[in-house]
């Protein structure tokens, strides 16, 4: 049983919080919750059902409504979990780039944030998990025993998106990830409402020279101290 019971890592997006994430749950025989999948389904239902992302009213009653699961894999293709949206499996659609190019628009409005946060922490506050996102270790879970803040270099984490994509056989250039990647880190850094940032009592770790294994080894030490 590990001492650790709550772990928040937040950071920008392609830092390598869900790497990590996913083997210190493996290691310690915890939950991995990665809660930008909630956001990115809100995203996703707002785009097919046409609704204008502008239109924070209707964005925000999807986000009150919609029915979002996230649970262990059931198809063998990479995959850590399922995200299942109303009972439809939307595991790879929540990746799309036309998603990543919203969900910072979206996770903005305060109603879906409020959604969203509720009930991050019912399923944080059970413990034995390992959290990730921007606002886990400042407003979600600010009683987790470990918060880590995970950053790297924009390059270096557009690098790393990019190499992710060409395995997953997509056609995106690198000088489109590295835009979407600095329009996304400039609206979740900047808003109001749960910004990007390091809980005051966070350890920070800059990756852009550490590659997985490094990052894992500081971490599981950490957890396990
Ligand atoms: O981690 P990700 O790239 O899947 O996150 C998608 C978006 O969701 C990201 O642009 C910011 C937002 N997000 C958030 O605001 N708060 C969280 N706890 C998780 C994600």
């Amino acid at each position: 049983m590990s001492p650790v019971r709550m772990i928040a890592i937040d950071g920008p997006a392609a830092a390598g919080k869900s790497t990590l994430a996913q083997r210190l749950a493996d290691e310690l025989g915890i939950l991995y919750f990665d809660t930008g999948v909630m956001y990115r389904a809100v995203t996703l239902a707002a785009l097919w059902h046409e609704v204008p992302i502008d239109d924070e009213e209707a964005v925000t009653e999807i986000a009150r409504c919609l029915p979002i699961d996230v649970r262990p894999p059931t198809v063998q293709d990479d995959r850590k979990y399922d995200v299942l949206m109303g009972g439809e499996d939307v595991t790879w659609a929540i990746r799309s780039p036309e998603v990543d190019a919203h969900v910072s628009q979206v996770s903005m409005y305060m109603g879906v944030r409020q959604a969203m946060t509720q009930r991050q922490r019912e399923i944080g506050l059970r413990g034995d998990v390992v959290m990730v996102g921007r606002d886990i270790g400042t407003v979600v879970l600010p009683e987790a025993d470990l918060k880590i803040y995970l950053d790297a270099s924009t390059e270096e984490r557009a690098q790393r998106r990019y190499l992710e994509s060409q395995e997953m056989g997509e056609e995106e250039s690198l000088e489109e990830i590295l835009d979407s990647l600095r329009m996304r880190d400039e609206l979740d850094s900047t808003r109001d409402l749960a910004p990007l940032r390091a809980a005051p009592d966070a350890i920070v770790l800059d990756t852009t020279s550490l590659n997985a294994d490094q990052v894992f080894e500081r971490v599981i030490a950490l957890a396990q101290a």
